[in-house]
């Protein structure tokens, strides 16, 4: 694949937009550092992110919107939450909120679990992109996976030049680092990241901060899960890949990108299902199958 570097002005946002509109990740400055947008709406759109960055884990990505109205349609804002979004929205600040129902958000953004981080961003790249889509956009930072956050176009060109098939360029962003993040789910305000936002909340426990695809609250079915499962036991709701069949699949034709999109709901469904128990098929550790597994290990242990 060939990668585009056009600078910011309208008609080049009018080009990204259409790619993101079509389902394909695209690179923008935010005022933190290069983000790698996608359709939150669209699952398949975000399992290409995470192809895109080489990611071995899913984590809960943060979603940005225009504003507080468009925020509010997608989580809960508690009086607190309400406050310090209007103190520092828009900029560089995530709040994670419990996710509202209906809100429409593909469950891989989330990562299955029932909050979601959001944030208006503040540099003008970035919210004539959410003006165009009209959709809100996950983005987390457009580097390859274990590299560093870019903070120029030319640092997203070299992690993930072929990858991708846009970066809108605006030079170098101004803050450097990525937002700061409070946990309002409840409970006192929580500093899951820190960041250019100083904010007085509590702190996390270190791992919440380290290791964010490791978190305790992170979504596990409720049920046993076993996985490279050839065939299902008759108490066992059966998860198929490719040729393996089940009562639902990730992907009968073994596309990896549809099976990322779809493996939070379906072991959502596995865990809503009369079945005591979910059994699911092997995925082959290659690409973002890697992702897939690491989530399917801690989902089974
Ligand atoms: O500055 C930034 O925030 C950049 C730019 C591009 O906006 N974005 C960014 O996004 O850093 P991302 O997706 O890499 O941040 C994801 C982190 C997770 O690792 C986790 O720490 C936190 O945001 N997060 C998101 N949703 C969460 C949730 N529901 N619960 C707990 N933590 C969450
Ligand atoms: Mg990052």
């Amino acid at each position: 694949m060939q990668t585009r570097v056009l600078p910011f002005n309208d008609e080049n946002i009018a080009e990204a937009a259409l790619l993101i509109r079509a389902g394909e990740p695209v690179a923008v400055p935010t005022e933190t550092v290069y983000g790698l947008a996608a359709d939150a709406t669209n699952a398949e759109a975000v399992a290409r992110i995470y192809e895109a960055k080489g990611r071995p884990s899913f984590n809960p990505l943060i979603v940005h919107v225009s504003d507080l109205g468009a925020a509010q349609q997608l989580g809960e804002f508690s009086a607190d939450a309400s406050a310090l979004a209007s103190a520092h929205w828009p900029g560089p600040l995530t709040l994670v909120v419990p996710l509202r129902e209906g809100a429409g958000i593909a469950s891989i953004v989330t990562a299955g679990l029932p909050s979601i981080g959001i944030r208006v961003p503040a540099h003008p790249a970035m919210r004539a992109l959410l003006r165009a889509v009209e959709r809100p956009l996950a983005a987390p930072s457009a580097n390859a996976s274990g590299g560093i956050s870019p903070t120029r176009a030319e640092h997203v060109l070299k992690s993930l030049g072929g990858k991708i098939s846009l970066i809108i360029n605006d030079g170098a962003t101004q803050r450097g680092i990525e937002s700061t993040i409070i946990a309002a789910t409840g409970g006192p305000l929580r500093l899951l990241r820190p960041g250019p936002v100083q904010i007085d909340a509590d702190p996390a426990s270190s791992d919440r901060i380290e290791a964010p695809g490791q978190m305790a609250s992170h979504y596990a079915p409720s049920k046993p899960l076993r996985l490279n499962a050839a065939q299902a036991e008759p108490d066992e709701f059966m998860i198929g890949f490719g040729n393996i069949a089940g009562d639902d699949t990730l992907s009968a034709s073994a596309d990896l990108v549809e099976a990322a999109a779809r493996l939070f709901d379906l072991l959502h469904k596995g865990d809503a299902s009369p079945k005591p128990r979910i059994a699911i098929a092997p995925v082959p550790d290659e690409g973002l199958g890697a992702a897939i597994n690491d989530r399917l290990r801690r989902a089974a242990a």
